[in-house]
């Protein structure tokens, strides 16, 4: 069973705060484009599947616009991203339009709950830094594989449990070691063609970026001080957790028919 969670209360669980944070979110996140997903990671990826010109892209939960932009920029390819959080849809038409691809991409705002069996399938779907908001893995995948033609294929952007690593971090409890979450990947029947393990995740200057706007929101809303102080503190650890704990991973599978 798919999480039940409002969709404020999505938006706010893959970005790993509370809804009372939202409003202050674009700010809190203004320096970053990429949201966890590595965009030239994930490019890379797609390069290397040798796709035709006529390959059609989604990008579910495409943030800020980073993956989609780059893959349109460096594919020459269509991407329709997807997001649930409305102020992200302006920074994706933003970056699009500074990047030169706006003919190439189109963003809409809507929750890719909901919108399943509305868009029309394409041959490649991207699942970026989501985490499990849609539940664990096996689900998660099931929901994704709608949106794309069988014998297309789903790049997932999460990982998995270091051997001997800890699940004990808020948003990592669903998450397990290697062989655990590969039965996971592929419960539907698809086929894993490929796994890039990514080893350089940790972008030590990303938490210090956010800490610093933290204060100045801080200083300037001191009701919601202790909670936006929090959440920039819960970010720096987070990257720890993630540095000891845990291995991010690119997956591509191949929808079975
Ligand atoms: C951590 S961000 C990752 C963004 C982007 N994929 C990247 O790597 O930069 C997670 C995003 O998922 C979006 N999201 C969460 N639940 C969603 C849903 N049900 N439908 C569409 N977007 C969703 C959030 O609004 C947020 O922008």
């Amino acid at each position: 069973m798919i999480a039940m969670r409002s969709e404020d209360e999505m938006i706010a669980y893959a970005l790993e705060t509370h809804t009372a944070l939202l409003p202050y979110l674009p700010e809190l996140l203004a320096d970053l484009e990429e949201l966890g997903g590595n965009a030239e990671a994930i490019t890379s990826v797609l390069d290397d599947l040798n796709l035709t010109k006529s390959t059609t892209v989604v990008d579910l939960g495409c943030g800020k616009g980073a993956v989609a932009v780059k893959v349109a920029q460096g594919l020459n390819l269509n991407v329709l991203g997807i997001d649930l959080f409305e102020p992200f849809i302006e920074s994706c038409k933003e970056l699009a339009e500074r990047q030169d691809v706006s003919g190439l991409c189109h963003f809409i705002h809507g929750d890719i709950l909901k919108l399943l069996g509305k868009i029309e399938p394409r041959d490649v779907a991207i699942f970026a830094a989501l985490g499990d908001v849609l539940g664990p893995l096996d689900q998660t995948v099931s929901v994704i594989r709608q949106y794309v033609k069988p014998g297309g294929y789903m790049v997932i952007s999460d990982g998995f449990i270091k051997d001997g690593g800890s699940s004990d971090f808020p948003g990592f409890e669903q998450y397990a070691e290697h062989t655990d979450m590969i039965a996971r990947l592929t419960a539907c029947g698809d086929t894993l063609v490929r796994e890039v393990i990514v080893a350089d995740i940790i972008d030590r200057g990303e938490d210090e970026m956010i800490a610093t706007r933290a204060k100045v929101i801080a200083a300037r809303r001191p009701e919601i001080a202790d909670e936006i102080l929090t959440y920039a503190e819960m970010q720096a650890a987070e990257y720890e957790y993630i540095d000891k704990n845990f291995v991010s991973a690119i997956w591509v599978l191949k929808r079975s028919l």
